[in-house]
């Protein structure tokens, strides 16, 4: 099977490690194959143990090869974490005569663009561009074509600290893989399940993971903010398995068979038995005593999430709610959501054969991205792209940190490649 068409995405979640394999034809976007894997390694969102990380991503990108006749040697990583920053940068240069703007242009004003100061321990994931500036005229979407003399970009780095990065790109190395850009993560779910009114009007995107939630808060269609909370379903399962004295996997298990979020929508005919582990007692419980576990912490969860979108320093007010993450998937949660959160809520998936679930958002949101962006510029989906990474990245990391020089040796070198 030929592969330049073909995308790879690897997100590392803090339960499951999912490659997916995406297929551009003829100009649209297929979902050609699948690889998930329980994660060993993570907590909260964050690795702890960097070779049973490794492992976990070897194990999915073998299922996912054993779908289709491919090798997966590179991917496109997901990255999120309340590492991340955001900030506006508006720069541009000028030719010294008119020429026709091309991908030339557009990259060399992006790497002007990226030129700015940084404490030493952060450095850019990754540069958004909002729109462009042609001889002082703005808002334009794509200058490719258009006859002028100076080119600025009004752009979203974003930004993220070294450490974090390393780490990351380390377990994948370890894994054998080779890195062709970073994604942060809000962005692709929010290209995948945000529409452009949603993105334009106001919206916030909220992936409730495992072990970790992210908020994405969009308008005048750029994310203006995300955040990273340390709380996701693994709370609920820890409750269950304290509440009813059972083990973690059967809390899980439990969780996903009986689950409800609220004690109003429960059966108390749905009944199930179940062992205690202090007595090794036998006994029946039904899915109202499970609700009434599970209601209380998803209320605090939601109030949390509420909580941390009232600290941003601009007003959020009639703003839509979008859930996502696998655990969105527990039934009543919608309703629970809009008692709390007082506003509609819609629950968004992909809508992909194989990957309809809210739990895949992430992870084909990548593909879906770096797909557009690919489209747009009409460059080889195998190649690796200026907005998705810095050239490090194809480096292990003891190479990457020896290539970092001073502030001033970093900016002396852009010039050098803008340039020449
Ligand atoms: N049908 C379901 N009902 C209730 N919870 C579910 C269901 N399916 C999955 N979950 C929960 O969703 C969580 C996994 O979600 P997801 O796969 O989005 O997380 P992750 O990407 O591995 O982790 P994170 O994003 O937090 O690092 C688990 O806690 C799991 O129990
Ligand atoms: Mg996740």
């Amino acid at each position: 099977m030929a592969r330049n068409n073909h995308i790879f995405s690897l997100d590392i979640g803090t339960s499951k490690i999912r490659v997916i394999i995406g297929e551009v034809y003829n100009g649209s976007l297929n979902i050609v194959g699948v690889g998930t894997a329980d994660t060993s390694g993570m907590s909260k969102g964050k690795i702890v143990n960097q070779e049973q990380v490794a492992r976990s991503i070897q194990a999915a990108v073998q299922n996912a090869e054993r779908m289709v006749d491919l090798v997966i040697d590179s991917v496109y990583l997901s990255i999120n974490g309340s590492h991340i920053g955001l900030q506006s940068a508006k720069r541009g240069y000028g030719f010294g005569r008119d020429v026709e703007i091309s991908d030339n242009e557009i990259d060399k004003v992006l790497k002007v663009a990226k030129l700015v100061n940084l404490p030493t321990e952060r450095e850019i994931i990754d540069i958004i561009p909002n729109c462009y500036i042609v001889d002082g005229v703005d808002n334009i979407l794509d200058p490719r074509g258009m006859i002028g003399g100076s080119l600025e970009v009004d752009a979203t780095l974003i930004t993220g600290q070294t450490t974090h990065i390393q780490n990351l790109i380390g377990c994948v190395k370890r894994a054998n893989l080779k890195i062709l850009g970073l994604a942060l993560a809000p962005i692709g779910a929010g290209e995948l399940v945000l529409s452009e009114d949603e993105k334009q009007m106001g919206t916030i995107l909220v992936d409730i993971g495992a072990g970790s939630t992210s908020i994405g808060i969009f308008k005048n269609g750029r994310l203006l903010s995300t955040s990273v909370l340390p709380i996701g379903g693994e709370l609920v399962t820890n409750d269950i398995s304290i509440c009813l004295d059972v083990d973690r996997e059967t809390a899980e298990k439990l969780k996903l068979k009986f689950g409800c979020a609220l004690v109003e929508d429960a059966e108390k005919d749905q009944v199930f038995r179940i062992k205690t582990r202090l007595d090794n007692r036998e006994r029946e419980a039904s899915q109202v005593e499970l609700a009434d576990i599970i209601e209380p912490r998803v209320e605090e969860m939601l109030l949390y999430i509420l909580k941390e979108i009232g600290e941003q320093e601009f007003d959020t007010e009639g703003f839509g709610f979008v859930l996502t993450g696998g655990t969105v998937l527990l039934p009543g949660i919608v309703k629970h959501a809009q008692y709390v959160l007082g506003t509609p809520v819609r629950i968004a998936a992909p809508q992909f054969i194989g990957v309809k679930d809210a739990s895949f958002t992430t992870s084909v949101g990548v593909i879906a991205y770096v797909s557009k962006y690919i489209r747009s510029r009409k460059i080889d989906s195998t190649a690796p792209t200026i907005r998705t990474s810095s050239p490090d990245r194809s480096l292990p990391p003891q190479d990457a940190s020896k290539k970092k020089g001073n502030v001033f040796d970093k900016i002396v070198e852009w010039f050098r490649e803008i340039f020449d």
